[in-house]
């Protein structure tokens, strides 16, 4: 297996350049924050916004300014699912995967996207113009099945709607700008070791998890595994769930009730 630099691709310009022509708005941002630490998010989507991700002379530039390691830059950055450490397609779709927007048809979203895209989860497509990936709860469960485009929200999703997403994108008419473009991306933006992790192919991890794709563990790969056991084991989560039943609006006890 290659070593993560390994992986990791030179930025496309000179990134010098850039850097200097960034750092008084990266000075600005640390100054808004008691610890500049603070500021690493911030600067790190600054420059993924001008590279179109978030280059390892990106990261070292952070490290360099906040005074952090590039470890914890680079971990801060692989945690997230908002940064990319290699180049990506024009259009970055990022399905939410876990439990609401599963309960409201997330499977038939995603399996929609792949038909149509060509491509599977954390792949892109020849022509560089998607990204595609399933992600974790974005925080916006009550409009689900939802995605984010290029960071952007995206509700209540439909076939319908993404027939009418892909073919504006398609001709540069969508209502989100396209993601920069330095370097033409690979067919994935993942590292390997990420790749396996996030397709379950990977240690588990997880204390007591002996399976990466059991509930809890990291290949837990869309939160159906969750619902099986709603499902198979009914009554414990329903006992539970009536805990709280008093306090409920009507529609919910219903549901609960005919469960
Ligand atoms: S489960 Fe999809 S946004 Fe929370």
């Amino acid at each position: 297996m290659k070593s993560v630099s390994q992986e990791l691709p030179d930025s496309a310009e000179s990134f010098a350049d850039l850097y200097a022509e960034l750092r008084p708005q990266c000075e600005e941002i640390i100054a808004r924050y008691p610890d500049s630490r603070s500021a690493l998010l911030p600067i790190i989507h600054l420059f993924q916004e001008q590279e179109g991700y978030a280059s390892i002379d990106a990261m070292r530039a952070c490290a360099e300014l906040l005074d952090l390691t590039p470890a914890t830059v680079e971990s801060t950055v692989s945690f997230y699912t908002l940064f990319f450490r290699r180049p990506v397609g024009k259009y970055m779709l990022q399905v939410c995967r876990n439990l609401s927007c599963t309960m409201r048809g997330a499977e038939d979203i995603m399996a929609y996207f792949r038909e149509q895209l060509g491509i599977g989860h954390l792949e892109t497509t020849d022509d560089g113009l998607f990204s595609y990936e399933e992600v974790e709860c974005l925080a916006a469960c009550d409009r689900a099945p939802c995605m984010q485009v290029n960071l952007e929200f995206v509700y209540d999703l439909t076939p319908r709607m993404i027939d009418d997403m892909l073919v504006a994108m398609r001709a540069g008419s969508y209502a989100v700008a396209p993601m920069t473009q330095t370097l033409a991306p690979g067919s994935t933006w993942m590292l390997q070791q990420d790749a396996q992790i996030s397709r379950g192919t990977k240690s588990p991890g997880g204390r007591d998890v002996s399976d990466p794709n059991n509930t809890g563990g990291i290949g837990d790969s869309s939160g159906v595994i969750m619902l099986d056991r709603i499902l198979a084991e009914r009554d414990r989560f329903v006992g539970r769930t009536a805990e709280r039943l008093p306090n409920e609006p009507d529609s919910v006890k219903r549901v609960v009730r005919e469960a």
